[in-house]
């Protein structure tokens, strides 16, 4: 069987919640996510891995692991991260977007969700 990514349009996809609860139950917005997008977004065009065959950047709703948040998601690898700051997204975007290599003190643990 060929490899799933081979033929994808996009090299790497990352998503970010930015989902906002306006009840105040748990939800990434409360944890500077828009922030950790838009640095994401702005990386990832400085280092000029923006594009087809490259890395897309997208924001997305609740992605429903909202007590592991903030969290992003990489396809096709489908590895969850839960961030804090921006020294974090730098690294995920120098370590997993541009170079493939995961970064582990990031992921999200396998067991939480909503
Ligand atoms: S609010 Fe972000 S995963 Fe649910």
């Amino acid at each position: 069987m060929s490899d799933p990514g081979s033929n994808s349009y996009y090299k790497r996809h990352i998503f970010f919640c930015l989902n906002e609860r306006a009840n105040g139950e748990a939800c990434c917005a409360q944890h500077n996510a828009q922030q950790a997008f838009e640095r994401c977004k702005a990386q990832v065009k400085a280092q000029g891995l923006a594009g087809p065959g490259q890395v897309r950047v997208n924001k997305s709703g609740c992605l429903d692991r909202c007590a592991a948040g903030p969290v992003a998601v990489v396809y096709p690898e489908a590895v969850w991260y839960s961030y804090v700051d921006e020294h974090d997204i730098d690294e995920i975007v120098e370590s997993h977007l541009k170079n493939g290599r995961v970064v582990e003190r990031l992921l999200t643990p396998p067991h939480l969700g909503r």
